[in-house]
C-alpha cells in the first residue's frame, strides 16, 4: 500500500515520524512478518487526529505493541501499523499506586515498581511485551494476572474518535480475554499495588524465571503459548502426549521444551506457522474432542 506525500507531510505536522517500508518480521518476537509503513506517535494527545487524518484518507491501520503475541501475514501488507509514544521510563509511583504507559514494558513495570517496594505481580516478570498487550489480553503467569490489580485505564475509543477513562471496576477481566472492544487503544494504566519489601520480591521474582527457564524455549523465536488452555485442561500437555514436539511444517516447529510454544526455527514464513497451527489443533481434536482456541492473535491481510 502507499501512503501519499500529501497525507505524509500533515502525518509528520502532528508529530508523527513515517517510516516506509518497514519488515514486521524484525519487530515480533516470531520473527514473522510481511512489510508496511509505519507511524511512530510522538504524543497520546494527537490520537484522535491521528485517526481520523488515516480514516478520512482510508488508510487500514492497526496499533502494534511489543509484537510478543501476535502472527503477522506474509507479502506486502494493506495496513499500516501504529506505535504510541514511548517515554522513559514511561511510568511512576505515588503510594501504592503506579501510574504506567502503555507503551511500556511489563517487565520493567514489574521491577520498577518492585524497587518502590510494590508487589504482587512476581509472576509477570517474564510474560514478553508492553503493559498495553498485557492488559488488552490481561496476561497472566504463575498465579498472576493484571486484571485484578487495574484501578484505571485511558483508552482511545475509536467507536467514539475519544480518548476515555474506564475505572477497573467497569472492566471484565477474564482468562485472557477482557471486555474492551477490539479497537479500543490502550494508552496508559494505574495499577493499585501491595506495598512488600523489595527483597521479598525479588525472590518471588527469582523463582518465577527459574521455573520458566525449565519448562519455556526461552531462547527460541516465539510468540509464547500458541492456543489458551481448554477449561480444566491443558493444551501443551495434550499436544506433548500426542508426541508432537519436534512436529515441524518449514521451520515452523512445535518446541521441543513446551508443546504449546510454536518456534520459528529459522526463516518460518506465516503460512508455515498457520499450517502447523490447523494440524495441531486438528489432531488435538481428533484424539481428545477438544477444540483449541487460539491465544495468539492473527493479523492476516
Ligand atoms: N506440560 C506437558 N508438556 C509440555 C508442556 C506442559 O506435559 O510440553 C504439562 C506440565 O507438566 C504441566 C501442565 O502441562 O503439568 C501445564 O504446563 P505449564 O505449567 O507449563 O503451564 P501451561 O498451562 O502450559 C500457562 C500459560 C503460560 C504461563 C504458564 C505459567 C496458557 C495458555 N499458558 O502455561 O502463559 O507462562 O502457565 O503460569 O495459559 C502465554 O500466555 O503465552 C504463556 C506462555
Amino acid at each position: 500500500m502507499r501512503i501519499d506525500e500529501k497525507t505524509v507531510a500533515e502525518l509528520r505536522k502532528l508529530g508523527v515520524d513515517v517510516r516506509q517500508g518497514i519488515s514486521l518480521a524484525d519487530e515480533t518476537s516470531l520473527g514473522i512478518g510481511g512489510t508496511t509503513h509505519e507511524l511512530l506517535l510522538e504524543r497520546y494527545e494527537t490520537i484522535p487526529d491521528v485517526m481520523r487524518l488515516l480514516d478520512a484518507r482510508k488508510i487500514p491501520h492497526r496499533f502494534l505493541g511489543g509484537g510478543t503475541n501476535v502472527l503477522i501475514a506474509d507479502g506486502e501488507l494493506p495496513w499500516v501499523v501504529l506505535h504510541l509514544p514511548k517515554a522513559k521510563p514511561g511510568m511512576r509511583v505515588e503510594g501504592n499506586t503506579a501510574y504506567v504507559d502503555a507503551s511500556a514494558d511489563l517487565g520493567g513495570m514489574v521491577t520498577f515498581c518492585a524497587k518502590h517496594d510494590l508487589g504482587g505481580m512476581e509472576g509477570l516478570i517474564g510474560v514478553p511485551g508492553s503493559v498495553g498487550g498485557a492488559l488488552r489480553m490481561n496476561a497472566g503467569a504463575y498465579g498472576t494476572q493484571i486484571g485484578p490489580l487495574v484501578r484505571e485505564v485511558e483508552l482511545y475509543r475509536a467507536s467514539k474518535g475519544e480518548i476515555e477513562t474506564l475505572r477497573g471496576a467497569d472492566i471484565h477481566f477474564d482468562y485472557r480475554h477482557t471486555s474492551f472492544a477490539p479497537d479500543d487503544v490502550m494508552l496508559r494504566v494505574t495499577l493499585e499495588l501491595a506495598s512488600k519489601p523489595y527483597r521479598e520480591i525479588l525472590a518471588g521474582i527469582r523463582v518465577c524465571n527459574e521455573k520458566r527457564r525449565a519448562s519455556q524455549p526461552l531462547n527460541q523465536k516465539s510468540a509464547g503459548c500458541i492456543f489458551k488452555n481448554p477449561p480444566g485442561g491443558s493444551a501443551g500437555r495434550m499436544i506433548d502426549e500426542l508426541q508432537l514436539k519436534g512436529h515441524r511444517v518449514g521451520d515452523a516447529m512445535v518446541s521441543d521444551r513446551h508443546a504449546n510454544f510454536f518456534v520459528n526455527t529459522g526463516h518460518a514464513s506465516c503460512s508455515d506457522m498457520m499450517k502447523l497451527i490447523d494440524d495441531v489443533r486438528e489432531r488435538v481434536h481428533g484424539a481428545f474432542g477438544v477444540e483449541l482456541e487460539n491465544e495468539v492473535i492473527f493479523w492476516q491481510n
